[in-house]
């Protein structure tokens, strides 16, 4: 394996992107200072900025959990798990990067997205693959669609847009060059940049912990210690609140998360060399580059790699946990686990991505009783999406949830509470009349 770590001789390749969402290309060439005013954007989705972001997502899983899944009955109810991780990480992640209408928490439209998101989350392979989006029958329709939720008109009547949002929305509308659908497009990438990857992502979190339950045990248990250690012993009747550092504590479920990404990447890391270049591939070897000769990156080489991981193939929930250094034939490795990519254009929502997994997550084990239906084959990643990141799998897998026994009684006495209050205030202004 070969990392190149240089981001000055080795650039992106963004043609497939720019074909994908069809924008004007932002050079800066065209907009100066534009590129470098972007990519410094992206301040807004760590450090500092991770604190308000994780605890608006917390707020909108925890609303959409309530109005959606939270309801009281012990029956289970059963749902295709990535079609349930779509859902929810799309719209919580909408809500929290572009906000909420002006008046109401949701926007109306959330079921018609997330159709449409699906269909050209199917079509992206092609895409990317320049496939021209004439021949990809309703494509070019459902992208339109996409963008006219993502219009400045549409977007300037949104409440709880996140800073990075804004500041997007903003550095867009300065160049009059760009036209509406212009905007409209990168907001739409960065869209599927928020979601394509993290859907899957929570997918195969919730599904191997589902199949390993020694692994969901201690994962619920560490969440719950957390909680407790913070002074916040969990009860269905609050809502869940976790900031960022408390998600930081829990050793065991960031462990499963980054296991579960080390099994599903597939990313292919594209980088064209700007300048003739001799890479220097280990201490022994050199390759020369010549300007323009493309160069990729298969991080799941090492992820897969048993002269680096033990048991690779296996789900092992607790291996960051256990070992936190990893080697190749007696080389220690700074880069062992790249689902994010690397370099200079690594990943700039790792941390947001990670801590909402986590939320999903958590909310999951502790508000829900959850199993997979039987006789089912075994979770297979999507082969067509090889190379674009975490790929979703090649078929849903069903599985059934139902809120926990003892919470459902909370629920039940809150429900009962309410019942008899509405009955009073009924019957008292039945009285006055
Ligand atoms: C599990 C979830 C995610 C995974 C696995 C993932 C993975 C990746 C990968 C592999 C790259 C390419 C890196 C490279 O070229 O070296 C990338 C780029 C990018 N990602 Fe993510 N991503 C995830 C979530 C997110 C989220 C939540 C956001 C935004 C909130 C985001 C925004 C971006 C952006 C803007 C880029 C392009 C960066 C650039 O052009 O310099 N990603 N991501």
């Amino acid at each position: 394996f070969y990392f190149i770590i240089n981001p000055f001789t080795i650039q992106k390749q963004d043609g497939s992107a720019l074909h994908s969402f069809g924008y004007t290309p932002v050079t800066e060439g065209t907009f100066p200072g534009l590129p470098e005013q972007i990519a410094r954007a992206y301040r807004l989705l760590h450090g500092e900025h991770l604190s308000p972001l994780t605890q608006s997502m917390m707020g909108n899983l925890m609303m959409i959990f309530h109005q959606d899944h939270l309801r009281p009955g012990g029956a289970w109810r059963t749902r295709g798990l990535y079609d349930f991780c779509v859902e929810v990480t799309l719209e919580a992640t909408f809500l929290t990067l572009y906000g909420r209408p002006a008046k109401g928490l949701r926007h109306a439209d959330a079921a018609q997205l997330k159709a449409s998101f699906i269909r050209f989350d199917d079509a992206f392979p092609l895409l990317i693959a320049q496939v021209p989006i004439w021949l990809l029958a309703g494509v070019g329709g459902i992208r339109r669609k996409l963008m006219s939720y993502l219009t400045t008109p549409k977007m300037s009547g949104w409440a709880g847009v996140s800073q990075f949002i804004r500041r997007r929305a903003q550095l867009l509308e300065r160049h009059p060059i760009l036209g509406d659908a212009d905007k409209a497009a990168h907001h739409l990438a960065m869209l599927w940049a928020s979601v394509a990857n993290t859907a899957p992502a929570g997918f195969w979190a919730a599904y191997h912990l589902l199949r390993h339950p020694e692994a969901l045990r201690a994962i619920r248990q560490e969440i719950r210690d957390v909680l407790e250690s913070s002074g916040h012993k969990f009860s269905a009747g609050t809502d869940l609140a976790l900031n960022p550092q408390q998600l930081d504590k829990m050793i065991l479920l960031e462990s499963a998360v980054h296991e579960s990404l080390r099994l599903s990447s597939a990313s292919i890391n594209i980088r064209v060399a700007q300048e003739d270049l001799t890479l220097r591939l280990n201490n022994e070897r050199a390759m020369a580059v010549r300007k323009g000769d493309i160069v990729a990156l298969y991080p799941r080489s090492v992820h897969m790699d048993a002269a680096v991981y033990d048991q690779p193939q296996t789900f092992c929930f607790d291996r960051f946990a256990r070992q936190t250094e990893f080697f190749k034939n007696g080389q220690k490795l700074r880069h062992y686990l790249m689902p994010f990519g690397s370099g200079a254009s690594i990943c700039p929502g790792r941390f947001f991505a990670v801590n909402e997994i986590k939320q999903f997550v958590c909310l999951l084990l502790l508000y829900f009783d959850l199993r997979l239906e039987t006789g089912q084959p075994d979770a297979r990643p999507d082969a067509s999406r090889a190379g674009l990141g975490i790929p979703r799998p090649a078929r849903d897998v069903r599985f059934q949830y139902r809120m926990q026994q003892k919470q459902k009684h909370i629920y039940i006495y809150i429900y009962i509470y309410i019942y008899i209050f509405f009955q009073y205030v009924k019957k008292n202004r039945i009285t006055d009349l």
